[in-house]
């Protein structure tokens, strides 16, 4: 159970970043979380497509292509040999002057975490987590867009911390109009009459590659699904709610502002979707 840090390639158990760096000084950064499956990254080409995609929603050069990267975060697996790792890849702005002008950053640092994949209780996948639908907005489309992913998450702390103020272990939070959009650092979904739905990413959201995955699924197996815009209070009808991410793959919701979801377990369609997910992980990379 090692953790093993690559900064540019030089790989180490603790590794530093100077302060002067615009991803420490202001979170000028962006970032990826990936998990291997059978001791293989899922997914990796999905992450790393979004990866270029966040650099370019900064204008920040990567310099490295796909394939460089892929082989550094395959060299830092072998170094930190877990059986199944959390992989986080993060390019941050540089070093450079104490001035939010990032033309004085000449190089980004391109850093590859490794460590043992992190166990989330079984417990709360069979009972379920609870939520606040928070008065902290997501950020709208138009400033930060919650479609890049960049190490600048004090909006989201802010809602976590006010879900924490009610007990509640995570936050969904509405845009600036009231509309539905993700929980902290995951995707939402929630059924009503039997219908799966999930706002769309017009609301913005990250386009989460978990989100892509059950969507998928969803059309293949002949489950009625919509994306969608609907106002918070809409989520309070949900008979079912659940959130996706890399790391919690399917998270069922069973409390919603202290308020069981249904009848306070996870659903038929959740358990369902779960299956269909641990299924679709299983048969990637077959032990
Ligand atoms: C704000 C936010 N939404 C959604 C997700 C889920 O995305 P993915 O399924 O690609 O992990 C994340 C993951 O970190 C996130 O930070």
């Amino acid at each position: 159970m090692a953790t093993k840090i690559n900064i540019n390639g030089d790989i180490q158990d603790e590794a530093f970043i100077s302060i002067l760096d615009h991803g420490f000084l202001f979170g000028d950064s962006i970032y990826e979380v990936v998990s291997t499956n059978h001791g293989k990254p899922c997914f990796l080409d999905e992450h790393l497509e979004r990866l270029f995609a966040s650099a370019s929603g900064i204008s920040l050069n990567i310099p490295s292509s796909k394939n460089e990267i892929k082989d550094q975060i395959q060299t830092t697996l072998d170094s930190a040999g877990n059986s199944e790792s959390y992989i986080r890849i993060i390019i941050t702005r540089g070093v450079g002057e104490i001035d939010l002008d990032p033309s004085s950053c000449l190089k980004p640092n391109i850093i590859i975490l490794v460590k043992d994949f992190p166990q989330i209780p079984e417990e709360k996948y069979a009972k379920g987590i609870s939520v606040a639908l928070v008065s902290i907005k997501r950020n709208s489309r138009d400033s930060l867009n919650p479609a890049v992913k960049t190490g600048n998450y004090l909006n989201n702390i802010l809602a976590r911390v006010e879900a924490a103020k009610t007990g509640a272990e995570d936050a969904i939070m509405m845009n600036p109009w009231g509309q539905l959009t993700e929980a902290t650092t995951s995707n939402l979904f929630f059924v009503i009459d039997g219908r799966l739905l999930t706002p769309d990413k017009e609301c913005g959201i990250l386009s989460g590659i978990t989100r892509d995955k059950i969507i998928q699924l969803a059309n293949e197996n002949g489950m009625p699904l919509e994306e969608g815009k609907w106002p918070g209070e809409e989520l309070l009808k949900a008979e079912e709610i659940f959130l996706s991410g890399t790391v919690k793959n399917i998270m069922p919701v069973s409390v919603l502002d202290n308020r069981p979801v249904g009848n306070g377990k996870p659903g038929p369609i959740t358990r369902k979707m779960m299956k269909l997910y641990s299924e679709l992980l299983e048969n990637l990379n077959p032990a």
